[in-house]
């Protein structure tokens, strides 16, 4: 049986990682954070003063790394020459370049190639901006995860709390609705829903009552 993938996209806090972790457990798939794939570069141009804004540089510091991703019981693991930066990828200053790296074509697609390299051999869940409609076009089953802006700045809020970044809610809600502008209207595989995903509203549900939404999803397509 050819391998199982399932595409959750859409805009940043729609709590597309936290589904998708828990989807994935449920179902034994790999999961795949591809949003941390580019946080690790924006890492990576902040910790070697690398321009974000320079594809070249950016692709040169790539190709002197060693950088690995791992799945692990605590989620998605991202290795920089053999340490674990999974904790800084979460910092707001990351945050604020990370969407500068991900509109450079050829940071796209050095990523786009590792990621269906994952779904290539194994069942997957995986989770993103442009999964639907680029990276898997054939996905078995298609997602597109939103929820109101306010409850999505406050679910970030937490989580910077949580890492010891403590941020005001205002602050928050116009980072997230600029960077939601920039991943919108990017030139190269901007955020959009696929033509055949469906649409989950999580605003007010929680993460298992959306998870489940989606394992019926599963279990109607017979492919869990
Ligand atoms: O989901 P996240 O907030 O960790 O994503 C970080 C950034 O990476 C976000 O600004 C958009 C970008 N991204 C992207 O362009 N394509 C993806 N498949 C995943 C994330």
């Amino acid at each position: 049986m050819y391998p199982v993938s399932i595409a959750i996209d859409g805009p940043a806090g729609a709590g597309k990682s936290t589904v998708a972790r828990m989807v994935a457990k449920r179902l034994n798939f790999l999961y795949v954070d591809t949003g941390a794939m580019y946080r690790t570069v924006a890492y990576l141009c902040i910790a070697h003063s690398v321009d974000a804004t320079n594809s070249q540089a950016i692709i040169q510091m790539l190709n002197q790394h060693d950088v690995t991703f791992q799945m692990s019981d605590d989620g998605f693991k991202a290795l920089v020459d053999d340490v674990d930066v999974s904790v800084q990828l979460r910092d707001p200053k990351v945050s604020a370049h990370v969407s500068t790296v991900a509109a450079h074509h050829e940071v796209r697609s050095r990523l786009t190639t590792w990621q269906r390299t994952f779904a290539k051999t194994q069942s997957v869940v995986m989770d993103g901006r442009d999964i639907g409609t680029v990276v898997l076009p054939d996905a078995t089953i298609k997602i597109f995860l939103t929820a109101d802006v306010e409850e999505r700045a406050r679910r970030r809020q937490r989580e910077f709390c949580k890492n010891g970044h403590d941020v005001p809610l205002e602050e928050i809600i116009q980072a997230v609705a600029e960077r939601d502008a920039r991943d919108s209207s990017r030139e190269i595989a901007p955020l959009k829903a696929a033509g055949d995903a469906i649409q989950i509203d999580s605003t007010g549900k929680s993460a298992e009552r959306v998870v489940d939404e989606i394992l019926s999803l599963v279990e109607d397509a017979h492919v869990g």
